[in-house]
């Protein structure tokens, strides 16, 4: 099979003068993850390394770029999914670790369950070795959105999550997705992210998602998972993306978000109802396009 890479640094209405940072951001990760695919790595490798180096970047809401929650602090939430076998693992209300995805693997890998949440999540990373972050490094290292008093109250319609999907040379689909969350939230507050099938899903006879936007309506419709459904039933991704989207904002009214997607066949869909969404594309038939 072709190998091909799909990026997106969340779809949002806010921080329009940065989306050109954004696309600096975005095809850098995107370029990071074909590099592992290109040298005949896994999807899993190569969305894991996108969403780390978007986790790095102070631009986005990950990792190092968190919003912080109503008691300023930094709670992060992560997945990640193969579509061989349906491996997943996921982290909820993470403090103090520089790439929340890469623990979310190490549950996938290295533990028979899938969630870890909070204090239980650190605790798992530590002893699986995960350097200790401390929280003051994540928000010193952010970006100014961290420190305007406007962005620390409750804003459903803020929310940059990041999000990368990837098919390799076997046709194994992967998606890793991870997010600080949105601006404000209530301490404990989980949104679709971490999820199985809502925040993300892979699965080599459906396709992959990753998805981005306002967690608490995209849970409602399953929103990743009814996307890869709508290719399993006939849909190309371009349709299903579209399609989805329709469903998210007739179910839950003017909810706001974004998906990418990608077929068993390597094609792309993508779809979001925001200001921007600024995604990469990185196939060796295509080459690079980047949107916003
Ligand atoms: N979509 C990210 C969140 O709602 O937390």
């Amino acid at each position: 099979m072709e190998p091909v890479i799909v990026v997106h640094g969340g779809a949002g209405n806010d921080f329009d003068d940065r989306v050109a940072e954004f696309r600096v951001g975005v095809e850098r990760a995107t370029q990071t993850g074909w590099a592992v695919l290109s040298q005949g790595g896994s999807a899993l490798n190569a969305v894991e390394a996108a969403v780390r180096m978007l986790e790095d970047d102070p631009n986005f809401d990950a990792g190092h770029g968190s919003f912080l929650n109503a008691n300023n602090e930094v709670e992060m939430d992560a997945m990640v999914m193969e579509g061989a076998k349906l491996g997943y693992g996921a982290v909820a209300g993470i403090q103090r670790v520089s790439h929340p995805v890469s623990v979310a693997r190490l549950v996938m890998e290295h533990t028979p369950h899938s969630i870890f949440v909070g204090a239980g999540a650190e605790q798992f990373a530590r002893s699986m070795g995960v350097p200790d972050c401390p929280m003051e490094e994540l928000v010193a290292g952010s970006s100014t959105h961290l420190l305007r008093p406007e962005d620390r109250i409750f804003r459903p319609h803020a929310g940059d999550t990041v999000g990368a999907i990837a098919m390799d040379a076997s046709g194994t689909l992967a998606v890793a997705v991870s997010t600080g969350g949105m601006a404000g939230k209530m301490p404990g507050r989980v949104g679709d992210s971490p999820i199985i099938g809502c925040g993300g899903y892979a699965d080599n006879e459906l396709g992959t998602a990753a998805a981005t936007g306002s967690g608490e309506a995209l849970m409602k419709v399953v929103f990743s998972k009814t996307a890869c459904d709508l290719m399993g039933g006939g849909l190309n991704p371009q349709q299903a993306a579209e399609e989805v989207l329709r469903l998210l904002e007739r179910r839950t009214g003017s909810s706001h978000g974004g998906i990418i997607l990608l077929n068993p066949a390597g094609e792309v869909g993508s779809a979001f109802n925001t200001n921007h969404m600024v995604h990469a594309c990185i196939s060796g038939t295509h080459g690079l396009w980047i949107k916003d």
